[in-house]
């Protein structure tokens, strides 16, 4: 009796009959053989059929098979070194196919593509190895990302999507009609979170976030996912323990558990391997100094120009690249000028024009990949900061409220999961990050 098999498993079923549900990935044939890459969502596996094995209809069918046909497929598991596939190695000799639905005319070939034709595609070219390995490493960071916080003392409390007023900054808010009133899709979590973290202690919310970034780069998306914990009675230097043990523990889990899948994206890992704590930090100051002695001794006349930066500034993608690159670990830049942050940062005790901030920027040209902070917790400041900055006192009521019972120290960060995805997969460009990404000129499919 044959059972019912997942290509992931097929080394487990050595010798076994077995039955695959699944597509057809690829196929050539030889005369009486036709060797056919089935996928059936957890992996590929090479099933050959020999016309003598096979009632004839049936292998006429598998001669004829179109690209992306589904099919389930009957046969021996054997071992096969040079068998190709994920996990590969093992091969199935077919004995029935069945054909559930002959695929028209497929219009992604193993042959090159453009990005855009393979983007207006994305709903098929999901299929395609490389695509299935980068979704499948972003399940991993993402259940990595829960299990560490949920194993650490972190309560899961979400937080609205609909909101009345900015999280972050006002000029990246879509904004959506809700009954007549202007309502916005959450930038952040983090507001509601402050107010969940003095309800548990250690929180954290997880999902979708939206800004309407109007300008075109590799590293931002309208909709991605954020993480974002939030803790009482954490200082910076609480923040930056917390977080280089958390990131470590993502990139670890993802080199142990997703080896097959970097390999299929041709990952060099010796950089992955490296990352575990403790990251260099260095503060803004420091950065904007290196970067004005870089921009001073490099005899490039472009990336002295791109390099430009005076104190106050805050880092464009350039400057970025260029500090993580004299690291091999994310490095932790802390204190930003007061100017370039959010309003709600706590400022430094002795240095009030810089706050108790820090960006984590990725290694190999990756960027930020978390942003975080000490909150303002005094009642007196919190309210000065939001006179300063021009807010609504009457749509932050709620927040400001945070400050006036029972307000401590607490600080938190956001990382992108999708800028995760980026540097741990090596891709040069967010896109591939998400399963349909939302990017200036491409809401579609
Ligand atoms: O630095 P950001 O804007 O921080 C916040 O939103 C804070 N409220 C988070 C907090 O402290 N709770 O965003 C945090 C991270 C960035 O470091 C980056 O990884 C990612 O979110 N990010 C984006 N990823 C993709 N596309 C975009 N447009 C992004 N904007 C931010
Ligand atoms: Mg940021």
């Amino acid at each position: 009796m044959a059972t019912p098999m997942l290509i992931q498993d097929i080394a487990a079923c050595d010798g076994q009959d077995v039955i695959i549900k699944g597509w057809l990935y690829n196929k050539t044939h030889k005369g009486k053989l036709v060797f056919m890459q089935v996928r059936d969502g957890t992996g590929i596996a090479q099933c050959v059929a020999f016309q003598k094995d096979l009632p004839p209809e049936q292998f006429e069918a598998a001669r004829a098979l179109t690209q992306e046909s589904s099919i389930i497929i009957t046969g021996r598991v054997r071992r096969d070194e040079r068998a190709p596939g994920y996990p590969g190695g093992y091969e199935v000799g077919v004995t029935a196919l069945e054909v559930i639905h002959e695929a028209e005319e497929y219009p992604i070939s193993p042959k090159e593509h453009g990005v855009e034709f393979l983007m207006d595609n994305r709903h098929l070219w999901l299929r395609s190895s490389h695509q299935w390995a980068i979704i499948r490493i972003r399940a991993t960071i993402i259940k990595a990302i829960r299990d560490w916080l949920d194993d650490h003392g972190y309560l899961l409390v979400d937080t609205p999507i609909l909101t009345p007023a900015a999280g972050e900054n006002t000029t990246t808010l879509f904004q959506i009609d809700y009954f007549g009133e202007p309502a916005f899709l959450a930038q952040t979590g983090q507001l509601y979170n402050e107010a969940n973290m003095a309800a548990h202690g250690k929180v954290y919310c997880f999902g979708p976030t939206f800004r309407a970034e109007k300008s075109k780069t590799r590293r931002h998306l309208m909709e991605f996912w954020m993480v974002e914990p939030e803790m009482a009675f954490f200082s910076l230097d609480d923040l930056i323990a917390m977080e280089q043990e958390f990131i470590a523990y993502i990139v670890q889990t993802v080199l142990t558990t997703r080896r097959q899948e970097l390999t299929i994206l041709e990952r060099d890992t010796t950089r992955l391997e490296n990352i575990i704590p403790p990251f260099p930090r260095i503060t803004y100051t420091e950065a904007v100094a290196r970067l004005q002695k870089l921009a001073a001794e490099t005899t490039d006349p472009e990336l002295k120009e791109s390099l430009q930066i005076e104190w106050g500034d805050d880092f464009g993608a350039p400057h970025e690249t260029a500090i993580a690159g004299m690291f091999d670990k994310p490095v932790f830049v802390t204190h930003y000028p007061v100017e370039a942050k959010a309003f709600y940062m706590q400022p430094n005790e002795e240095d009030p024009g810089v706050v108790n901030c820090t960006d984590l920027l990725a290694p190999e040209g990756y960027g930020e990949i978390t942003g975080g902070s000490e909150r303002i917790s005094d009642p007196a400041l919190m309210a000065e900061r939001v006179k300063t900055m021009g807010i609504s006192e009457e749509a932050y009521r709620w927040y400001i409220d945070l400050s006036r019972y029972g307000s401590v120290p607490h600080a938190g960060f956001g990382l992108g999961v999708e800028r995760m995805v980026a540097w741990i997969c090596g891709l040069p460009h967010i896109r591939e990050t998400i399963p349909y990404p939302r990017m200036l000129s491409r809401k579609y499919p």
